[in-house]
Order: structure tokens, then C-alpha cells, then sequence
């Protein structure tokens, strides 16, 4: 029997497909022509501190160059590299900016890094939902109003943190939200994994550090040319302690980092640097082109344009949302239409859209393929004008007990059938992407949420959980008689 090995799959099953999904660099490795730093990175370049180079975790060479460089390009206090991802930047952020047993901000839709800090680090989260986008019934915008509200009612608050752009593109003007925060010496985190892009012009929104937040992150690998883990914190302010920030990066990233990442950020770093305006320019008349391309379509719709037209917000559209709620295709049918018949593969499909993300590393032919792949699907699908795909609805489930208290429980197993709004969950239930948890260990379920899960299984959305069990079994807590439901 042959076995597959991960190389050969990688290098033969990708070769011809088209990909409309994250990383920036799209497997490009020439993006503006010639070669770029991404053609040299191979084993030849893996090392990790060795002497002669610099230490992440106390740089005072190389490293600590690149890193001063890349302040100057986001224009901020101080940027760290991170090779573990956002995912290590929002636990190093939040422990940065915190003490155990704090109470924070944290708007709903975030990823659950987010939670994971909460758990850890022993924190009082106070949940709240952002505005909902009734065209996709995801979570959108937050609005100024709705923090001003909770920092009023709750003076504890230590820290605000929101994540923006969304999965959707849909970016938050937080400089009101900063403001308000402010007056009482809060700090606002920016969960900004999705736009490290932003802020350079060419039609795309002002970034979170340009509108005040005093701590950003940022994966460089999902929409700029690095390689996947490439990430990055941005301080950017004294509301954040030097310090504490530095100290946490060094407490959850590896002892390790790899060479071929950091080599990955320091060339990502200075093509911006030197070829920012070509780059963008060529990106933003890819999309131009592309939108005005889809104009004609019929059924399948191009969610940007509705979604401005419901009302004011920024977006950032080098995601292209295209919803097929009118026509006879799931979110699911349209993904697996283009990746078997078109060889596209796109980021995400939700219950009636899908989401592609574009990059610097797509090319004229990449757009063009995927643009007459949609027309023609569009053309042969059915329009259909009924309402039976609609989303599932966004909802905070009730807390029954916090986070790490789980840990001091027992719990026991439920099946899909069987659960009810009496079971306390004690595992975390997510859709990946986008990995913003539906239930986190200590909420309550209810009769919304496990028809929401349901629906969205049936759709055929996969939903996944900690333990690793779902759909057959959900964990949850054994209550006690007496306890308080
Ligand atoms: C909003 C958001 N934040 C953080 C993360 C984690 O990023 P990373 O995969 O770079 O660790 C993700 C990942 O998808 C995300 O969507």
C-alpha cells in the first residue's frame, strides 16, 4: 500500500487549484514579479536563537531591528513578532493588560482565544452582543453606544476588547469607542487578526491603531504575504505596560522560534515597506475589476454592496461575500461546486454564503477564473425566492458558573437528542471557521441554541467541540439536586 505523504499531497493537490483563502501570499512566490523572500525559505534558513542571531525574547540585534521597522510602518510604540500565531498574541494581550480575577469587556463574536484567556487567567468576562447583520446573521459592527452603556453600568472594567474586521469584513470605527474608554483610563484591545492589511489606503478601512486602540493584533499570514503562524502585537500606548507585555509574550510563545517564520515577517515587513503602493494599487485594481466583472450576476449577490446599503459601516471588501440565499444552492453546495468542478478554494461556507479572501498574492488569472466561475454558476443555478435557508440567530447563552470553575465539577455526557436547557456545558462548541464559540464551559443551553446547533448540522456546517465528541456527545456538568438552575 502507498502511503500519502504530507509533502507529496501538499505539492501535488494544490498545484492546480486556485486559492481564494488564507494565507495573503497565496502560494505566489514571485507576487510583483520577482522573486521574493518566499522562495528562500526552506530548511537551509531553519534555525532557531543560535549564536550569531538575535533572541526574540530579549532581541537586541537583528530581530530587534526588524521589529522597530515594523513600528515604524504600523506607526505605533512598539511591535512584537510573534510565530504562534494571533492566537498567542491574544492571550499575551490580555494577560498583558490584566490582573487575575478582572472584569472585561469582551464583545461575543470572539475567537476563542479570547475565552481560553478568560479560563486561564481567571477572568470576569462581561459578554455583550455587537450589532447583527440581518443579510448574513452574523455578528457585525459594535456600536459606541452599547460600550459607553457598559462601562457606565459596570465601573470594574479593566479592559475593552472587540474584534474587527469580522469574518465578514465588517470593521468597526472604534475611535468613538476609544474615546469613551479613555475618559476613564480603560484600554481597548483589537482583536485585528483579520487586517493587517488595513490602514495603507487604497480604498481600505483606517486600522485600529490609527483610531486609537491601545493594543493590536494582527496574523500577517492571513492577509498579507507571510507564512501561516506569522503574526504580530502592536502596543500603542503607555496604558499598556511595556513590561507585563513583554513579560506575557515570553511566558506563552515557544522558547524556539522558528527562523523561517521570523525571516517570513522580515521579508513581509520590508516589501511593504519598499513596495507597499505597487502592491496595494495592483490589489485594489484586481478587486475593482473583479467586482464590476460579477456585476452581471443574477441570483448569487455580492454581499458588500447590500450590506452598505443597510446602513453605514466600514468595510473592508477585499473579502468577497457572495450570498446564494436565493437560489438553490447551500453555502456548502456553492464551496464544493467550485472546488470540484472550478478547482477554487474558498475560505468559508455558512448556511446560504460563502466567503473568499483575497490577497496580494492573487493574480490577474486567479480573479478572472474565479469571476467566470461564479457567472456560469450563477447562469445554471435555480433562483428560488423563498426564506428556509435563513441563519441561525446570535444569542449569550446564561451563566451558570464561570469558565475554570468547570475543572472543579463532574461532568458526564449527553447525546444531540437528549440535550436540554437543564445541561450546563461543560466544553467549548464552535463552527470553525470561524471559531467564535456558540456555548462556553458554564453557560446554560436553551432551546435557541440547540435548535441553532441542530439546524446548523443539518445544513451541514460542521460544528466541532473540545472533547472532540460532538455531534454523538456533548459533555456536560453533573448537577447536583440542589444546585441552582
Ligand atoms: C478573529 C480571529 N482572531 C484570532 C484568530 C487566531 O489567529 P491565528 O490563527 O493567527 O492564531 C483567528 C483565526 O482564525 C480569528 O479569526
Amino acid at each position: 500500500m502507498h502511503i500519502k505523504m504530507i509533502l507529496e499531497k501538499l505539492q501535488f493537490e494544490n498545484k492546480n487549484k486556485i486559492p481564494m483563502h488564507m494565507p495573503g501570499h497565496k502560494r505566489n512566490l514571485s507576487l510583483s514579479g520577482e522573486a521574493t523572500y518566499l522562495s528562500k525559505l526552506a530548511a537551509d534558513c531553519d534555525i532557531t536563537e543560535i549564536d550569531g542571531f538575535d533572541d526574540l525574547h530579549d532581541a537586541d540585534g537583528i530581530l530587534k531591528d526588524s521589529m522597530k521597522r515594523a513600528s515604524y510602518l504600523w506607526s505605533c510604540e512598539e511591535t512584537h513578532y510573534l510565530v504562534n500565531g494571533s492566537t498567542v498574541g491574544i492571550l499575551s494581550g490580555i494577560y498583558g493588560a490584566t490582573k487575575p480575577g478582572d472584569t472585561i469587556l469582551v464583545a461575543r463574536n470572539c475567537h476563542k482565544s479570547v475565552y481560553h484567556a478568560i479560563e486561564v487567567f481567571g477572568l470576569n468576562p462581561i459578554y455583550f452582543l455587537p450589532e447583527i447583520d440581518e443579510l448574513t446573521g452574523s455578528c457585525a459592527e459594535v456600536s459606541y453606544e452599547t460600550v459607553e452603556k457598559l462601562l457606565f453600568r459596570y465601573p470594574e472594567i479593566k479592559l475593552v476588547l472587540i474584534t474587527s474586521p469580522t469574518y465578514e469584513g465588517i470593521v468597526t470605527d472604534i475611535e468613538k469607542i476609544v474615546s469613551v474608554a479613555h475618559q476613564k483610563n480603560i484600554p481597548v484591545m483589537i482583536d485585528e487578526a483579520h487586517g493587517s492589511h488595513l490602514g495603507f489606503g487604497y480604498q481600505f478601512p483606517n486600522n485600529a491603531i490609527q483610531m486609537g486602540a491601545d493594543i493590536v493584533v494582527h496574523s500577517l499570514h492571513k492577509t498579507l504575504p507571510s507564512l501561516t503562524q506569522t503574526a504580530a502585537i502592536h502596543r500603542n500606548s503607555n496604558r499598556i505596560s511595556k513590561e507585563r507585555l513583554q513579560n506575557a509574550i515570553s511566558i506563552f510563545e515557544t522558547s524556539s522560534p522558528s527562523y523561517l517564520l521570523l525571516a517570513s515577517i522580515d521579508g513581509c515587513v520590508e516589501l511593504m515597506i519598499r513596495e507597499k503602493e505597487k502592491l496595494f494599487l495592483n490589489w485594489r485594481n484586481r478587486l475593482n475589476s473583479f467586482k464590476k466583472r460579477i456585476e452581471k450576476m443574477q441570483n448569487l449577490v455580492l454581499l458588500e454592496n447590500e450590506i452598505k446599503k443597510n446602513r453605514q459601516v466600514l468595510y473592508d471588501d477585499s473579502k468577497i461575500v457572495i450570498s446564494c440565499k436565493n437560489t438553490n444552492l447551500t453555502g456548502i453546495e456553492l464551496m464544493e461546486l467550485l472546488r470540484k468542478k472550478y478547482h477554487i478554494e474558498l475560505e468559508m461556507a455558512s448556511i446560504d454564503y460563502v466567503v473568499a479572501m483575497t490577497g496580494m498574492g492573487d493574480t490577474d488569472v486567479s480573479m478572472e477564473k474565479f469571476a467566470e466561475a461564479l457567472l456560469e454558476i450563477d447562469e445554471s443555478c435555480e433562483k428560488r425566492n423563498f426564506e428556509q435557508k435563513s441563519f441561525a440567530q446570535f444569542t449569550i447563552p446564561r451563566k451558570f458558573m464561570n469558565i475554570r470553575d468547570i475543572a472543579l465539577c463532574n461532568s458526564g455526557f449527553v447525546t444531540l437528542e437528549k440535550l436540554c436547557s437543564e445541561n450546563v456545558s461543560a466544553e467549548y462548541i464552535w463552527a470553525y471557521p470561524p471559531g467564535i464559540p456558540l456555548i462556553v464551559p458554564g453557560e446554560h443551553f436553551d432551546d435557541v441554541l440547540i435548535s441553532n446547533m441542530i439546524h446548523y448540522q443539518k445544513s451541514g456546517i460542521s460544528l466541532k467541540s473540545s472533547t472532540g465528541r460532538f455531534p454523538n456527545e456533548i459533555c456536560v456538568v453533573e448537577l447536583l439536586k440542589n444546585d441552582r438552575i
